[in-house]
């Protein structure tokens, strides 16, 4: 088959893991797909930026949404970031423009995900996001692919490295907030606005993202009730810990009497329990259906290998013609089911 041509659009933590993985395993990529991935295009704020890979054999972009409509591009890469401006405009483009899209970009389909689907769904194309929620946990993929038999019942985790990182960190090494933060930043786990991370906003978006899949319904980041952890002092930490517990910024999202209750807030965990043992950098996912009962996802939920990983995994999909549409249903079906359900966000 002919090759797929990849238009990357963000160089930094993520974007840079992706053309890593690109360039090392080019044969075991196109042995497991079928096809040679190639990156024709590629574009970041500074073209002159040292980001420690060759890119002399890509085409060089400045303008992010010309990439996007670039002929010789048949996906397109999302990893600038940003829920508006170029990220938002770029990615319409690509739609628009008739390809596939790939993204980590968590708050740009938490506030307009539905949009982008039915844009992309009116073209016959996808957009894909396995590494928007929980870095490297193929968390989308068992909960659209491998729970597709079941009606969910509960999902629930740790979606937020940086805040697990911090709260663990502090409590295990006795280090000031500002260290801590300062390490989980050396680690590629920052956001560009951090607020989003110690706020639970990032969080938030993951848990509203998975929850639209787990139960059919269209994104709502609004209805997320939101807490984060700015307000928690290595008093509260060590008071939970001599309690037995540990402080973990925990989402829960389950359908109840009142509809979809969606909620990512500090919670005191069992210190002996998975979630109460996850330390650093490292996501936890519990997902509950009615035949399969619990399971728990665990792994590296964010910086440059895991996410990369992920961003591959969607690209490898698309390679191998696997073009199914991550929200569970064709935006127009899914809206017509919700109007008869009254689920509608
Ligand atoms: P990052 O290190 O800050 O890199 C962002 C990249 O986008 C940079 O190369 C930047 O260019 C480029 N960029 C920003 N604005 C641009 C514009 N207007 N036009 C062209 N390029 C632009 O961010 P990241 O950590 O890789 O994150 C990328 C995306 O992945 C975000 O949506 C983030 O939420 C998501 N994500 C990140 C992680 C993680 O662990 N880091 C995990 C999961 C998801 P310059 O380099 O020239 O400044
Ligand atoms: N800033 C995010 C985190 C990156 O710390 O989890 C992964 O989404």
């Amino acid at each position: 088959s002919a090759p797929l041509r990849l238009g990357i659009a963000g160089l930094g933590t993520v974007g840079v893991g992706v053309v890593k993985i690109i360039q090392q395993h080019a044969e075991l990529l196109e042995m497991r797909s079928g096809r040679e991935i190639t990156i024709t295009a590629v574009s970041a704020r500074s073209k002159d930026k040292d980001r420690g890979v060759d890119l002399s054999g890509y085409d060089w972009e400045d303008d992010a949404v010309a990439l996007a409509k670039r002929d010789d591009v048949d996906v397109f890469v999302e990893l600038m970031g940003g829920s508006e401006g170029t990220a938002k405009d770029a990615t319409e483009a690509a739609l628009a423009a008739g390809k596939d899209v790939v993204t980590a970009n968590k708050a740009l389909l938490a506030l307009h995900g539905q949009a982008l689907a039915e844009a992309a769904e009116a073209k016959g194309h996808v957009i894909r996001f396995e590494a928007a929620v929980a870095g490297g946990i193929p968390v989308v993929k068992a909960l659209t692919e491998g729970l597709a038999g079941n009606t969910i019942t509960r999902v629930m985790g740790v979606m937020n490295g940086t805040c697990n990182y911090i709260l663990t960190r502090m409590e295990s090494a006795g280090l000031p907030y500002d260290e801590v933060f300062a390490e989980a930043d050396a680690l590629g786990y920052l956001e560009a606005d951090p607020n989003l991370d110690v706020g639970g906003i990032d969080a938030g978006h993951k848990l509203a993202l998975l929850s639209s899949i787990a139960y059919g319904t269209q994104v709502n980041f609004d209805g997320v009730e939101l807490e984060g952890i700015g307000s928690i002092t290595i008093e509260d930490i060590h008071q939970a810990a001599d309690m037995g517990f540990r402080i973990k910024l925990l989402g829960v999202a389950q359908m109840s009497g009142r509809g979809l209750e969606q909620r990512m807030t500090p919670c005191l965990v069992p210190a002996s329990s998975p979630l109460g043992q996850l330390e650093g950098g490292t996501n936890m996912v519990l997902l509950e259906g009615d035949s399969v009962g619990q399971i728990v996802l665990r792994g590296a939920g964010a910086g440059e290998g895991p996410t990369a990983s992920a961003v591959m995994s969607d690209i490898m999909d698309i390679a191998r013609g696997i073009r199914v549409s991550t929200f569970s249903l064709p935006a127009k079906a899914l809206k017509q089911v919700q109007a008869a359900r009254g689920t509608a966000a």
